[in-house]
């Protein structure tokens, strides 16, 4: 082990904690993840007595390190070469029932990793000068890293009473590690599912965050939906499982389906976001759903309706109600159009007004979309593909002749107003849609010239004089 603790930063804790009589420990995360080979930047010190005092001593011999003081927490911690080292006092902690929030006591190495979460996050190490990289593992941890297994070192009855966000950590690092729960553990999140109604939604949605950013984020989700917190995050995921079947016809499986969906999202993408719309995409299937003798199942407008519950989810997940959420929006509304568009003769203006609703988003757009097939036939997936293929290039001759990306209409309503002498209006209105219609349509090129001579016919047929000559600083 001592081979990961050769920064600067263990050598001055060893030094100090001997000289000032002190047990120092590095200890859960730090020492998981390098055993793991992952990459970590978050050091967590446990002191036998103040981890406060220490920090400041190792702060002071390290050059005078800004440090910041949390005296209600009993921690502080300073920035190191890229670390974030944080300092704690050794501590027991007993919980209450309604509160995330426990009694804290001064205890030993063991009562402190008592009080973790899993066998996995409380392995330490020594920082002493005479047993400086020694393991302690009071619960095996190093037998379930090796084998992979999520286990509490406690009864989980306890360590998920104490608190509950930990069973959805235990879904979360399931899903990022792909390690197993183990079955006492999974029986207790089960037994102890209720009382994650106390964890605020802003933790939820950082463990789905982070399962969402998973190598293949339907293991979490899968085990949300098995251990019966699902309905309690996301109710509305949970409606999409299941299969209705009418004169002997079903439809597929949506929860599976999205699953899929996201999962083949992950090696295109790397956007949260983009995850949440493949989450989400087909979110509004069950509201939607009928069955049509002649159709069989539809689910109309499940992308516009889809679109409009998103603000709610974020809403209640806490999550941001900024150009984020509307760029969900945005991918679950647009969702169905690039298929459509692979499907019916592919017209120039359908692209130009794709282009036009998509804006920038459209490459996010397409990658969604070519995510979102999932049929089991070999040859309509070859097709599909191929199709989309066809889509990405029109796109992009289009967006090349046309410039519809980022459209800015090339006549302003001021322009209109002036022209025709108008105060804003519908009038104005309807002139300034009429000439991007025109555009999009093809009618009209995407320059100055062609909208200002289509703005004077448009006026004409209303019956309107222009008294404005051209806009001259204009190319
Ligand atoms: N911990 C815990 N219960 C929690 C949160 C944290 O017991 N609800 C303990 C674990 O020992 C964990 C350590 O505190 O290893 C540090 O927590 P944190 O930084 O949140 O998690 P990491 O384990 O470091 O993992 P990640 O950074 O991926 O969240």
């Amino acid at each position: 082990m001592k081979q990961h603790l050769k920064s600067p930063v263990f050598r001055a804790i060893s030094e100090i904690a001997d000289d000032c009589d002190k047990e120092a420990y590095v200890i859960g995360g730090f020492v998981r993840d390098i055993i793991l080979n992952r990459p970590t930047t978050d050091i967590d010190v446990v002191v036998v007595g103040s981890g406060i005092e220490l920090a400041q001593k190792v702060a002071k011999k390290l050059g005078g390190l800004k440090i910041s003081v949390f005296r209600n927490f009993g921690t502080a911690m300073f920035k190191y070469r890229g670390l974030d080292v944080e300092f704690v006092g050794a501590r027991k902690e007993s919980y209450q029932q309604d509160s995330r929030k426990p009694v804290v006591e001064n205890g030993t190495l063991e009562d402190d990793q008592n009080r973790r979460d899993f066998t996995i996050n409380a392995l330490a190490l020594s920082l002493n000068k005479k047993t400086f990289g020694e393991l302690l593992d009071p619960f095996n941890g190093m037998k379930d890293l090796e084998e992979g297994i999520i286990r509490t070192p406690q009864d989980p009855m306890v360590t998920f009473s104490d608190d509950p966000l930990r069973m959805l950590r235990a879904v979360r690092f399931a899903t990022q590690l792909g390690f197993r729960i183990e079955e006492k553990t999974f029986e207790g999140i089960i037994a102890q599912k209720e009382r994650l109604k106390i964890v605020s939604m802003e933790r939820v949605s950082e463990e789905l965050n982070k399962i969402l950013m998973a190598y293949k984020p339907s293991t979490g989700f899968k085990l949300l939906d098995k251990t019966g917190l699902l309905p309690m995050i996301l109710p509305e995921l949970q409606d999409l499982k299941g299969v209705e079947k009418i004169n002997g016809i079903g439809h597929k499986d949506n929860f599976y389906h999205t699953l899929e969906v996201l999962d083949q999202l992950v090696p295109q993408s790397d956007d949260l976001w983009l995850r949440w719309a493949a989450l989400l995409h087909d979110i509004a299937k069950p509201r939607t759903k009928r069955f049509d003798p002649n159709q069989g199942w539809t689910f109309h407008a499940h992308n516009h309706v889809g679109m409009k519950m998103v603000p709610k989810i974020f809403k209640r997940l806490r999550l941001p109600q900024n150009d984020k959420m509307k760029f969900v929006q945005k991918m679950v509304e647009l969702h169905m159009r690039p298929i459509v568009l692979s499907e019916d003769e592919v017209t120039d203006s359908a692209v130009r007004r794709l282009l036009f609703e998509a804006g920038d988003d459209i490459d996010s757009l397409m990658t969604l979309c070519e995510a979102d097939i999932t049929s089991k036939n070999e040859v309509k997936v070859r097709k599909f593909l191929r199709n989309f293929k066809m889509v990405r290039q029109r796109l992009k001759e289009i967006e090349e002749k046309d410039r519809i990306r980022n459209f800015q209409p090339p006549v302003s309503g001021e322009e209109i107003m002036k022209t025709f002498g108008l105060p804003p209006c519908r009038t104005v209105g309807e002139i300034k849609s009429a000439i991007k219609e025109a555009i999009l349509e093809g009618e009209i090129h995407n320059n100055y010239e062609e909208a200002r001579a289509f703005m004077l016919k448009k006026g004409k047929e209303f019956g309107l004089r222009s008294s404005e000559p051209p806009d001259s600083s204009r190319g």
